[in-house]
């Protein structure tokens, strides 16, 4: 297992969705998850096994805080101790009768599981904290391919014209122009991480939103400090002074499959939340097929195994970030 993601936290589930009194499931690193929202609205998240006979918990119940194994009833409390044994009701559980319990928190709109030691804590994202900005969590997307990829498709300005022709590019403006990339530092010290920032990106949209008629040259920033998170900001700051944000944070399930989330931070106020989620689903649906095409579809992080050009600057550097944290999942170094 890769220590770095091991010992990272990922998305796992829309917080929206996980209402008291049920069990919901989720996958990360090759592992099963059982996730359930407590009377006291805090969330747990357990590796998806019976400690008794290895049956799936999610399969069972939730009954008075307690999830109930669907095989033999064993019940376990809040903290993943069982309490009950209904085939012996009068003793007490062994004390190594407890489910394995995962760090969990809710961020973004997200819930994160952390199936390690977490060495980082998540990305910072202000704009999310920004209250005049409306928040709208789209996906899950799942995709056949690694996390590394996915990130790079979101990094990648020259394929808008292509891929998403007539909604965030044009075939008439397909050049890219230069842009700044600069390492970027997430201002946590001990529990953050230094990536790259990509500035003065400037591409031509022909709708750069959903209310706009007419195409303009927009301006972006990408930040990346995190393996499997980046952040887009859209430039001009508004009159009221501050920017729109898209964040992209792949969930790894395994090696070579992954699910992607994107959390929109955005001054639209026209469009409803169905909306600009019907309108990210059409983006990604087209970014699909491409992702899956690609071979390998592991990041090959040796120089010379693919061949750039000068718009992937930021690409690059984003493989340069991944070489020296020495991430090995998802990736070919
Ligand atoms: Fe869960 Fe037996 S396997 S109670
Ligand atoms: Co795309």
């Amino acid at each position: 297992m890769d220590e770095l993601l091991l010992n990272d936290w990922h998305p796992v589930a829309a917080s929206a969705l996980l209402q008291p009194g049920q069990l919901h499931t989720a996958h990360l690193l090759g592992e099963e998850i059982v996730l359930w929202r407590g009377a006291d609205g805090k969330l747990r998240a357990w590796d998806d096994r019976c400690p008794h006979r290895g049956a799936r918990l999610s399969l069972g119940a939730l009954r008075d805080d307690r999830v109930v194994c669907a095989y033999h009833g064993w019940q376990f409390d809040v903290e993943g101790q069982c309490r009950l044994m209904p085939a012996h009701p009068q003793d007490t559980p062994p004390k190594n009768a407890r489910t394995l319990a995962y760090r969990v928190q809710e961020a973004y709109g997200l819930v994160w599981a952390c199936i390690g030691e977490p060495r980082y804590d998540l990305l910072p994202f202000d704009e999310y904290g920004d209250e005049r900005l409306r928040k709208v969590v789209c996906g899950p997307y799942p995709v056949q391919t690694s996390g590394p990829r996915i990130v790079e498709n979101f990094l990648d300005m020259a394929h808008f014209g292509f891929v998403h022709t007539g909604i965030l590019g044009s075939l008439d403006h397909t050049e890219v122009p230069e842009y700044d990339v600069n390492p970027y530092d997430d201002r946590l010290g001990e529990r953050g991480m230094q990536g790259v920032i990509a500035t003065r990106c400037f591409a031509f949209q022909p709708v750069s939103n959903l209310l706009s008629k007419d195409g303009s040259m927009v301006e972006y920033t990408y930040r990346v400090a995190r393996p499997l998170t980046a952040i887009l900001t859209k430039l001009p700051q508004n009159q009221e002074g501050f920017a729109e944000a898209i964040s992209l944070h792949v969930q790894p399930l395994e090696e070579e499959k992954s699910q992607a989330w994107i959390v929109l931070a955005m001054t639209n106020s026209v469009s409803t939340d169905d909306e600009l989620r019907a309108f990210q689903d059409r983006i990604f649906s087209q970014d699909l097929a491409i992702l899956e095409s690609q071979r390998p579809k592991r990041v090959p992080l040796q120089p010379g195994a693919e061949v750039p050009q000068r718009a992937d600057k930021l690409s690059a550097a984003y493989r340069r970030m991944l070489r020296q944290l020495g991430l090995r999942y998802g990736v070919i170094a």
